[in-house]
């Protein structure tokens, strides 16, 4: 949600900042807007819309600015619009602020800040934090910013520049994600270090409630009290390819067919001498486990939910999976002796570190799967498996959802190991057939163009039902989500057994039922439910391997996928819906890597 990005250094800033913005952009694509420290004193531009619509105002003006701060919004409060875009500026625009997250009590403050006489030009909670520190500058934005937070409730990561001291610029955070990078005679600050890659490797996550003053010598690093504090630096090695197209007409189609390697990546390491290893994870520990719950959002969640039963399966550890805005709100009942899973590819969404939080409470250990290393719930896990899937940029989550899936798959093997209820025979069929998952992703790839036709045929559905039993049941809930978050077809997945009560009620002559089978033991049961919507007019599409395709009756078209264990199935089982979504949704004329009204990172609950 919102990304924001800044630097300060000695030559002209704004192509710079444009360039952050558009790494940023899938945290959201509202509006795009930067304040520049120039002589005289800042200049605000900011447009509603992406950020080349900035990009092509800025070009005619060759701004010179040498420090700036720049906002890509996802809207919270107020409709995107130029006045709601960022920076927000005080009333003379000598202050500007970018921010990310919500200010929770923004309602009292403007009042107060109204009886103060300050006047308000936008809809947004950001306006009362740049009137705060216009309340409380006497010359030292730091100090100002000090106090100005000190007033806040809710989540921010906020970058403000005043046009008294230029050059300067003054970024803090509290449950949003910012980041600082030391460069050469510039300095820069961003939401997530992609849009600083070009620039520095050598970065430094803020601690929560850090203050941070950037300048093009130094970056110094302050508590919440104003003391100084040193933070560790990390050091990044991504590929800067990781974060480029690369060829590739979207980065969705890019990232769905990186998925091999990512999951080469992801499980070739942690494979030795015929058993899996995570590092970090205490076998004694996996053992004391009596519960586990996987809390997650979106896509993440709905690996939990295949996670649940591969664990359950497996070890015979009873398993949750729940929303993690729910979790955090219903009073769940709390041990030490249970494990969480916080499933998150960004590792910032807020509702998942706030179940993180709310689980602690209870003393039990928390294990992260993230894919970013040095994320808010990395660093507030106990224990984490990374998934190695590299940077995922499109906003629909592909390779890492699979990658997810892969490290679940792991880890409830390893726990039926320790706890004795996976044979050995058994865990050693298994393992063999992980180590063939790279391969028959890539053999599912290459079976791409049946995804393409099927697409071609359906693009103008307003409805798809997906269903499926056993693990194909959370497979055809990503699947169907897929599909509805790019392709803006209405899509719903069911349990096919349930199917029956109620929303058959919607099948129509020519909707489209979409059925996932690949649990050889639940064929027949599926193929009846095939049978009740082909009575009902039904057009019936079938993902499934080759020898299921067979057997079954009344099926319209198949989308392959080639023979695989019923257990690792889930593995491959949503990479032709993926393929799938993704040409229904260039079909239709959309940009499958930035969907309306979405944003990659919710940092905001
Ligand atoms: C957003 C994204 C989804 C993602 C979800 C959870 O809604 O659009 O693709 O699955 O957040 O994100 P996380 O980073 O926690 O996996």
């Amino acid at each position: 949600m919102c990304g924001i990005v800044g630097c300060a250094g000695r030559k002209p800033v704004a192509p710079l900042l444009v360039d952050g913005l558009k790494a940023l952009e899938y945290r959201g694509y509202d509006s795009a807007g930067m304040a520049l420290s120039q002589e005289g004193g800042l200049l605000v531009l900011k447009k509603k819309g992406r950020v080349t619509t900035l990009e092509n105002e800025i070009k005619k003006m060759f701004p010179n600015g040498t420090a700036g701060i720049g906002h890509t919004r996802w809207a919270t409060h107020g409709e995107p619009s130029d006045e709601n875009a960022h920076p927000q500026v005080s009333e003379n625009e000598d202050i500007a602020v970018v921010h990310n997250g919500i200010i929770e009590n923004y309602a009292p403050l403007k009042k107060w800040l109204i009886e103060q006489g300050y006047k308000f030009t936008s809809e947004t909670d950001t306006e009362v934090v740049v009137h705060l520190l216009s309340y409380y500058y006497k010359g030292d934005l730091v100090q100002a910013m000090l106090q100005a937070v000190s007033r806040l409730s809710g989540s921010y990561a906020l970058a403000a520049m005043c046009a008294t001291e230029p050059g300067k610029i003054v970024c803090t955070r509290r449950e949003s994600p910012l980041v600082v990078g030391f460069g050469k005679g510039e300095n820069y600050l961003a939401s997530d270090v992609s849009a600083l890659i070009k620039h520095t490797r050598d970065v430094c996550y803020l601690g929560e409630n850090d203050v941070a003053v950037v300048t093009p010598d130094d970056i110094s690093l302050f508590d919440c009290d104003g003391n100084p504090v040193q933070r560790e630096h990390s050091h990044i090695d991504w590929d800067i390819a990781a974060s480029e197209k690369c060829g590739y007409e979207h980065f969705m189609i890019k990232e769905m067919f990186e998925q091999p390697q990512a999951l080469k990546n992801t499980i070739l390491p942690r494979v030795t001498e015929g058993r899996i290893r995570f590092d970090g994870i205490d076998e004694g520990f996996l053992r004391s486990i009596k519960r586990i719950v996987i809390c997650a959002c979106g896509t993440a969640y709905h690996a939990g939910l295949v996670g649940r039963r591969w664990i359950e399966d497996f070890s015979r550890i009873p398993v949750e999976t729940d929303i993690a805005s729910e979790y955090r709100y219903r009073n769940p009942i709390l041990s030490p002796d249970e494990l969480c899973i916080v499933v998150s590819q960004s590792g910032e969404t807020a509702d998942s570190i706030a179940a993180l939080r709310t689980f602690k409470k209870g003393g039990g250990k928390v294990l992260a799967i993230t894919n970013v290393v040095g994320s808010t719930v990395a660093r507030e896990s106990d224990m984490v498996a990374y998934t190695w899937a590299g940077p995922e940029i499109a906003v629909a989550s592909t390779k890492a959802y699979t990658t997810q899936l892969s490290v679940l798959f792991m880890l409830a093997m390893e726990l039926g190991r320790v706890k004795g209820t996976l044979p050995q025979s058994k865990y050693d069929g298994l393992l063999n057939e992980l180590l063939k998952i790279p391969e028959l992703a890539s053999k599912t790839l290459d079976l791409s163009s049946y995804a393409k036709i099927a697409a071609k045929r359906h693009y103008t559905q307003s409805n798809v039902f997906f269903i499926g039993r056993g693990l194909d049941q959370p497979a055809t809930m990503e699947s169907s989500l897929k599909l509805k978050e790019i392709s803006y077809i209405h899509s719903e997945a069911l349990p096919a057994g349930e199917l029956k009560h109620g929303t058959i009620a919607l099948i129509e002559k020519g909707t489209l039922v979409v059925a996932m089978s690949t649990q050889s033991a639940l064929k027949e049961k599926l193929a009846s439910n095939i049978k009740e919507v082909k009575a009902r007019g039904a057009q019936v599409m079938l993902i499934s391997s080759e020898d299921t395709e067979k057997t079954m009756d009344g099926v319209d078209e198949v989308l392959p996928l080639p023979k695989v264990e019923d257990e690792l199935a889930p593995l491959i089982s949503v990479i032709p819906a993926q393929l799938f979504a993704y040409y229904c949704s260039t079909l239709r004329g959309y940009d499958p890597d930035k969907p309306r009204n979405l944003a990659k990172s919710v940092t905001v609950e």
